[in-house]
């Protein structure tokens, strides 16, 4: 681009394309010329493209949008053939060797690294709010013993918009910004609590001595001493866990948060959207999956027959491979180096072992290059969070609680940008049209619930 538009300025030889897209409609002969405007055309601009006055127009059919821009953002960058992740145009690997959590949640939501004073205020905020209405407490007593942490968290997190109604003025910068260092605050509590409920265990309060992955190894951990002492390393491990799930772009989370966001709700509910999203296991639930896949391996012999079944598409390697990553997911190469820094402090799980085999066998063998499947993010993080001492159903809250941060400088950016409608997307109407209602006495029976297939049994097939 840039030389192209160097070749424009200096009036070089090569002379360069329009900016549009012709179209020619076969059906009616008719030629267009559409924008191209960075890279992308206008869904909108097919509209006109019709086949008589009374046509509603041409529209893009993209079901998962996997082809789709839904907005412009400045908040992530990922450049997936090149395995490049960028927060703001930092690289990921910078952010975490040099920064902590809360400065990069301050960089996702405003843009820019804080000053000094600014990331001292910012780090006073988010501290000051980590506590919880005590009616929460009772909220979250009401949950069954065994409840999903996720399904409490997403309950908790919308509710927290009943405790702070204000939160609907959208409009106030104020009123905004609270929200944000609200949730960034008090997540990591709900979470906690959450884990306490399924343990039986009473809950621990925030103790703002503590580090923010500081306070919440203390809000989980913490038992009859005075006071909990998180182990640096440790908490070092779980600060570079959320600065890599902080953000990623438009992913199916931030695309409800979004979607649900350009209603103009409260921003609490919109995030308990993306809690909802993230609780499915083709989003949150990969890091699960891993380790259940390592349990059935059981040693490194077994690997290769593994293998030979996941080539045969038997099952998948978990872990592996990525929608938009055909490199080395820069995720998973910065948590392998915090692995063995967890096992330091907490004994060597013999399951990286039999993991750290698996990623070498894989990636020497022609079928995982071929298709260029790499470990992504989840490959490790699993170890990482069993060797804390997490069950599995805690771990896609581990990612949820980062995540927040980038709900929310998504969810900013949706509500300031002048684009923004609510999302409202159109369909291909497969259904009847123009029945008659008939009274019930006339009915045959067409489907059979409760999978509404057509019934077979008395239905004459004319009728259908
Ligand atoms: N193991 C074995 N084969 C695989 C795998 C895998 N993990 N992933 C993709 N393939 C094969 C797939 O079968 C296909 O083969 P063929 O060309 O012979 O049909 C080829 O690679 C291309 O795969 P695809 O299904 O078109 O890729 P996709 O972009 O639709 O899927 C994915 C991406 C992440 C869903 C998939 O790679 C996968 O299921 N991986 C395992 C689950 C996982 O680790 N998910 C975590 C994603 S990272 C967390 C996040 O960022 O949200």
């Amino acid at each position: 681009m840039a030389e192209e538009q160097r070749h424009r300025e200096d009036g070089g030889g090569v002379a360069t394309a329009k900016e549009t897209l012709s179209v020619t409609d076969n059906r009616t002969g008719e030629s267009y010329e559409v924008e191209v405007d960075d890279g992308t055309v206008r869904a909108m601009a097919f509209r006109q493209m019709k086949v008589s006055d009374d046509d509603f127009g041409l529209m893009a059919y993209d079901p998962a949008f996997t082809n789709t821009a839904s907005c412009r953002s400045s908040v992530c960058f990922i450049d997936g053939e090149a395995g490049v992740l960028e927060y703001r145009g930092y690289p990921i690997e910078q952010l975490c060797e040099q920064s902590n959590y809360l400065e990069v949640a301050y960089l996702l939501i405003y843009g820019e690294l804080p000053t000094r004073d600014q990331l001292d205020e910012w780090v006073f905020e988010i501290t000051h709010h980590t506590y919880v209405h005590e009616n929460i407490k009772k909220f979250v007593e009401g949950f069954r013993y065994d409840a999903h942490p996720m399904g409490m968290l997403l309950a908790t997190v919308g509710a927290l918009s009943t405790f702070y109604p204000a939160a609907n003025r959208i409009d106030d910068p104020e009123e905004r910004h609270m929200a944000g260092v609200r949730m960034i605050a008090k997540v990591p509590t709900l979470a906690a609590f959450a884990y306490r409920h399924n343990l039986g265990l009473p809950y621990v309060y925030p103790d703002n001595d503590l580090s923010y992955p500081g306070n919440f190894l203390s809000m989980m951990f913490k038992m009859t001493e005075v006071k909990y002492q998180p182990d640096p390393r440790l908490e070092r491990a779980l600060d570079v866990l959320w600065i890599l799930h902080a953000d990623h772009e438009q992913n199916c989370s931030t695309n409800a948060v979004r979607g649900v966001g350009s209603s103009r709700v409260d921003p609490y509910s919109a995030v308990a959207a993306g809690v909802a999203a993230l609780y499915g296991p083709l989003h949150g639930g990969a890091n699960e999956a891993v380790l259940r896949m390592l349990d059935r391996i059981e040693s490194a012999d077994n690997i290769p027959a593994f293998l030979e079944g996941v080539k045969k598409k038997d099952e998948k390697l978990m872990g592996f491979g990525h929608r938009v990553y055909k490199n080395y997911d820069p995720r998973a190469r910065i948590i392998k180096k915090h692995v063995d820094e967890v096992f330091e402090v907490t004994g060597r799980n013999p399951k990286l072992d039999i993991a750290v085999e698996l990623e070498k066998r894989a990636l020497d063998d022609d079928y995982f290059v071929e298709r260029k499947l790499y470990p992504n993010v989840d490959f490790y993080s699993g170890l990482i969070y069993e060797a804390l001492g997490l069950p599995t159903d805690m771990f896609t809250v581990m990612f949820a609680i980062p995540r927040t941060s980038g709900w929310i400088a998504q969810w900013l950016e949706m509500v300031q940008d002048t684009e923004t409608k609510i999302a409202r997307p159109r369909q291909i109407y497969t259904g009847e049209r123009e029945r008659d209602f008939q009274p019930i006495e006339e009915r045959e029976q067409r489907v059979d619930p409760p999978t509404g297939e057509a019934a077979t049994s008395t239905i004459d097939p004319t009728k259908r």
